[in-house]
């Protein structure tokens, strides 16, 4: 079995208007596609929260440009109207033609550009407040890049100001390791061919997620692969719908 293992990727070392990192961003925007990451983060989301009673408040830790959201708040916006979308990135990278394209669907997007530990600090202190707890917490291609210590501080912060969590990540095996070697038959540039390596090796399999949530009796947890590359993570608050 391959051990976990955290090292830093290539395009988190560069500046956001690093063309090599922009051209990165796009390669991500294909990665997806072939995935087919829209369409198993859309089904989710559905089954978390199939008919909400009123407008949602959803956050997305580690939004990248925002793009991936975009195809989903087309298709849920009929039963998802008038998300407030928080967009949470360390880099500044969601442009004003993505926020517009979310009002198309009736969405309010905002980019909140910050460290997501210094949300978790913050965030920590939350979970008596009702008006500042998200109705859903999103991450994707995210929490691998964090080990253990630092998982499981984010998590607690996640589970305390959320009663519903989902996850994409990076299936850790054999299988996904070898397409990861294969990614530049994508038309992938150099950095996102080692990045897609490194995250296989950090990426998660069994319930590793599910042993670092706390309080997990509290909670409805479902971890398993979603395909040959992914690896979901679920988490609803009992007395939840
Ligand atoms: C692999 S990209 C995934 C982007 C998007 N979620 C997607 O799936 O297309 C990871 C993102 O996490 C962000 N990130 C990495 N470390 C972070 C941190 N400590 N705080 C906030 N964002 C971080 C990076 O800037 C990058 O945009």
């Amino acid at each position: 079995m391959l051990a976990r293992r955290v090292e830093a990727e290539l395009r988190d070392g560069l500046s956001a208007t690093d063309p090599v990192a922009e051209r990165s961003r796009r390669d991500l925007q294909r990665v997806h596609r072939f995935m087919r990451t829209r369409a198993r983060l859309l089904r989710t989301l559905r089954q978390l929260v199939p008919a909400p009673a009123k407008p949602l408040r959803v956050l997305e830790l580690g939004a990248g440009d925002g793009s991936l959201l975009l195809g989903v708040a087309r298709e849920l916006a009929p039963v998802w109207p008038a998300v407030e979308l928080t967009l949470l990135d360390r880099l500044a990278l969601v442009d004003g033609a993505t926020v517009a394209e979310y009002a198309r669907y009736g969405w309010t997007a905002r980019s909140s550009v910050m460290d997501v530990f210094d949300w978790a600090r913050a965030a920590t202190g939350f979970s008596a407040d009702a008006a500042s707890r998200w109705d859903v917490v999103i991450a994707n291609l995210f929490l691998h890049h964090f080990d253990d210590t630092h998982l499981a501080l984010l998590l607690g912060a996640i589970a305390a100001s959320t009663d519903e969590f989902v996850a994409f990540e990076p299936r850790r095996g054999w299988r996904a390791l070898a397409g990861s070697h294969l990614i530049g038959g994508l038309g992938a540039n150099t950095v996102t061919r080692t990045d897609a390596v490194l995250s296989v090796h950090a990426g998660f399999r069994d319930l590793e997620l599910t042993a670092l949530w706390p309080n997990a009796a509290a909670w409805r947890l479902q971890e398993h692969a979603s395909g040959t590359f992914s690896h979901c993570f679920r988490a609803t608050l009992d007395g939840t719908q």
